[in-house]
């Protein structure tokens, strides 16, 4: 009867009504509540909301409800991956994602052990959704097989590192280990070091070169400058990673033991996951790479310490490995931890991603001479590269990140949410596990026009289009790569001095495998023609 009331007495209301045409309707609305049992009425509105409310159930979807291969009771769908009965080879697991979402559309769910969702997603809004809903401390699925064997061995590892660690304690690691390392102080002091290490590697290449100019197994030299850089900057000195006549077994032993432990983490993570229950191959394997990887950078920080403290150098060379020891928080098992995570992060995708980037130019020869001519303006014009004349290397920057787009390293980039989300239509709740695939949404067209050609242009464009935000080689907000910044100054300044040596060209067609990381197949056959 209030309702009523309301209505009747609203003189605006109902003039607003009868200018809408309602009114008669409501008029009508009014005699029928008059008359009926008012009890009844209740009944007929709880029931109408009950079935809205089951009718939006319906309509809404979940995570058990999206598309992906069949999965199997406590393995869930590891076992399309299976060498015995699977569909994909665990070597081109990035083609596996391409055939996935080609089947089932933009969202795939697959189940790890014990039918935990884990959810692909390639389109671009849920990509930014995803990685832009991170809070104060974004949350990465750790590497399962890393995370198990660490707890293992409390004599070696006080918690899990940085690159696997969640919460408060990735939190305190993150912030007593890598300022030092991004800062642009510390990049600008390491740049002649780095010269000279660029220097060396020019070096290895002509002296690596057959009679037609060919370095056979391109990507093994690429490792090991990723190894000797990364050394030099994370431990401060230099090695003999570059020698030309030499090759030094402990180098080829770490990078070797990096690359089979990037392998091994694959196949424990593709494969059947009972590596948690039975010590499997895969499993002993990851062990003993971790070992090895251990047992090696440690003896390099304890000699590395040794020197440290015998001549106490000052020089700025030593300003992050320095930054490290002298963390006040941290124990000296996070120490040497963190130097491991470090080195070990950086080699294979410092290595893969140059690899990439010649490939692109090599096989692009008017691009390749436009960097040549830019180089040669800046350094006719400042001499020797520095820092203020990089800036000038705009087209270079530009033909890095094509590169990024078109081959990057690390293809996805993983999360955990934090909050409830929508993506797809699908609601999701906190705490799962999201692999954003942001190298397949590169390779979309609609997200970049000839999203398969190699054009550096398009990135100097002073508006980038609204899905350069996919192009993250590094990751994305706080969890971003630590060696982002290095790595930028590296490749540009390697770049540039390739290219200012030689005219570069590529032996047939590049192949791409799995390991974790997106890597070139070996071999990767380059030519180096001196410039004239
Ligand atoms: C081309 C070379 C490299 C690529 C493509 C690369 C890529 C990445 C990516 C995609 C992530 C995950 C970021 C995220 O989840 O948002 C990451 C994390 C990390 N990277 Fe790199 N990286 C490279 C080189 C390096 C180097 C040289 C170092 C060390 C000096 C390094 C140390 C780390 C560490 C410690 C993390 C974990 C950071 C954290 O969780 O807080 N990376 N990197």
């Amino acid at each position: 009867m209030r309702l009523v009331n309301i209505i009747d007495n609203n003189h605006e209301h109902t003039e607003y009504l009868k200018y809408t045409g309602s009114f008669k309707r409501e008029k009508k609305l009014t005699l029928i509540f008059k008359r009926t049992n008012y009890k009844k009425l209740l009944v007929l509105i709880q029931k109408k909301i009950i079935y809205v409310f089951i009718e939006k159930e319906k309509s809404r979807r979940y995570p058990q409800d999206i598309p992906g291969p069949r999965a199997l009771p406590i393995f869930g769908t590891r076992w399309i991956y299976s060498s015995w009965f699977g569909f994909y080879n665990l070597n081109k697991i990035h083609e596996a994602y391409k055939d996935l979402f080609f089947r089932y559309g933009n969202i795939v769910k697959e189940e790890t052990l014990w039918n935990i969702p884990v959810i692909n997603i390639m389109d671009r809004d849920s990509i930014e959704k995803v990685l832009k809903q991170s809070g104060k401390y974004p949350f990465r699925p750790p590497n399962e097989v890393t995370a198990h064997y660490r707890q293992s061995r409390p004599d070696r590892y006080t918690n899990l590192g940085l690159v696997n660690e969640q919460g408060e304690t990735w939190h305190v690691l993150r912030t007593a280990l890598t300022p030092e390392l991004t800062s642009n102080k510390t990049l600008k002091e390491f740049l002649p070091e780095l010269m000279m290490v660029t220097d060396d590697f020019i070096r290895l290449i002509d002296m690596s070169r057959n009679a037609d100019n060919v370095v056979v197994n391109f990507e093994q030299l690429c490792n090991r400058l990723g190894l000797e850089s990364t050394c030099t900057l994370i431990l401060g000195k230099r090695f003999n990673f570059l020698h030309e006549s030499y090759i030094d077994p402990l180098g080829q032993a770490l990078a070797d033991a990096i690359s089979g432990q990037f392998c091994a983490s694959r196949d424990t993570f593709y494969g059947l996951p009972i590596w948690k229950v039975f010590f499997t191959a895969a499993y002993k394997k990851f062990i003993q790479y971790e070992d090895t990887i251990y047992d090696i950078i440690s003896v390099l920080v304890e000699n590395a310490i040794q020197e440290e403290t015998d001549m106490c150098p000052v020089d700025n060379v030593h300003r992050v490995f320095r930054s490290i020891l002298m963390a006040p928080t941290l124990d000296k098992r996070d120490k040497k931890a963190a130097i491991i995570d470090f080195i070990a992060a950086g080699i294979k995708t410092l290595g893969n991603t140059l690899v990439f980037v010649l490939y692109l130019i090599a096989k692009h020869p008017h691009i390749q001479n436009k960097i040549y001519e830019e180089i040669e303006n800046i350094t006719s014009v400042s001499g020797p590269i520095t820092m203020d004349s990089l800036r000038g290397a705009v087209y270079l920057r530009a033909c890095m990140m094509e590169a990024f787009r078109l081959l990057p390293t690390a293809p996805c980039v993983a999360r955990i949410l934090e909050h409830k989300t929508e993506l797809n239509g699908f609601t999701l709740p906190p705490g799962s596990v999201i692999l954003c695939h942001t190298w397949l949404a590169c390779l979309n067209k609609i997200n970049f026009e000839n999203a398969n050609q190699f054009l550096p242009e398009r990135w100097l464009n002073d508006t980038p289009c609204k899905s350069s935000f996919l192009v993250i080689p590094f990751g994305y907000g706080r969890r971003m790569c630590p060696g982002k910044r290095f790595v930028e100054l590296e490749l540009q300044v390697v770049l540039a001095q390739i290219l200012q040596n030689f005219e570069i060209d590529f032996v047939g067609e590049l192949q791409l495998e799995f390991e974790f990381l997106l890597a070139p197949a070996p071999s990767t056959n380059f030519i180096f023609k001196n410039r004239l």
